[in-house]
């Protein structure tokens, strides 16, 4: 029972308890992965390890000495003085996991980034629907490319907020304030929206008592 505990724990140990740490990236962006300095133990060598397990750079803490990766040397920046590694002009077949290790007596894993690479999201169309015959006379839809379209209907001055979001973070939100109305399509990465004042389009839902209001704040006595 000891023998299997202690072998549980060497386990545990190598695996390591560092955290895995979730980053998204415009692809084309810089990234920078920090290393958390507090939980460096003495070590000899410093590595940063891609998701194939190549090396990217390594450092020799005896003789303070930097080695890049012939493949990274051109788009990759090491800062000696807090280990961080910023990778630039990313592209989406750089997502995978990054890992930092620091090795003497033994192999730690310091930080493990997962980093995801994606586009910004395109601009998405919301289109307003005018039918003076239907019960609900002014109704929107606000379509993202790659999610499901929603739809609401503008009442008054307003109109119920809808908001739908994907599994993979793409977030698609309709919502109308005053006299405009505003479809966000949005990403961990990116946000864009397309906006359309309401007057124009749905002028005719103001109502009689509204307009009379309206000229009659315009008189001046
Ligand atoms: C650390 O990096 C700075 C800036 O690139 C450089 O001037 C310095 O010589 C480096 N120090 C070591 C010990 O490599
Ligand atoms: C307008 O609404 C009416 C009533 O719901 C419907 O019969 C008609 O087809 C609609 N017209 C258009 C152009 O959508
Ligand atoms: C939403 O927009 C995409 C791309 O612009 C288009 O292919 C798709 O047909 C649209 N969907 C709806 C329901 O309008
Ligand atoms: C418009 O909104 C008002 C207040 O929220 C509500 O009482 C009314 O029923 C709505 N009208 C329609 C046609 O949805
Ligand atoms: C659009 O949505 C994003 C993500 O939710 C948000 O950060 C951004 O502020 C929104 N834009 C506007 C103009 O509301």
């Amino acid at each position: 029972m000891m023998a299997f505990r202690l072998l549980l724990s060497c386990v545990l140990l190598m695996s390591g308890f560092s955290a895995e740490i979730s980053v998204f990236v415009q692809t084309g962006d810089s990234v920078q992965l920090d290393v958390p300095t507090q939980e460096l133990p003495e070590f000899d060598i410093f590595f940063w390890k891609n998701y194939k397990s190549e090396e990217i750079v390594r450092y020799l803490n005896i003789i303070k000495k930097v080695k890049l990766c012939d493949s990274y040397k051109n788009r990759v920046d090491f800062n000696n003085k807090s280990f961080s590694l910023t990778l630039r002009s990313m592209q989406k077949t750089d997502s995978g996991h990054y890992t930092a290790k620091a090795s003497g007596e033994s192999d730690n894993n310091i930080v493990t980034y997962r980093v995801s690479v994606i586009d910004a999201v395109e601009i998405p169309v919301l289109t307003v629907n005018v039918n003076r015959s239907s019960p609900d006379p002014c109704s929107l839809k606000c379509n993202g490319s790659n999610i499901i379209t929603i739809r609401s209907i503008y009442n008054s001055s307003s109109c119920s907020p809808e908001d739908v979001t994907s599994s993979d973070n793409y977030k698609l939100r309709l919502s109308c304030s005053g006299d405009s109305i505003m479809c966000n399509y949005s990403n961990p990465v990116s946000w864009k929206t397309d906006i359309k004042k309401v007057n124009e389009l749905c002028a005719g839902f103001q109502g009689p008592e509204r307009k009379h209001a309206k000229e009659a704040s315009f008189c001046v006595f």
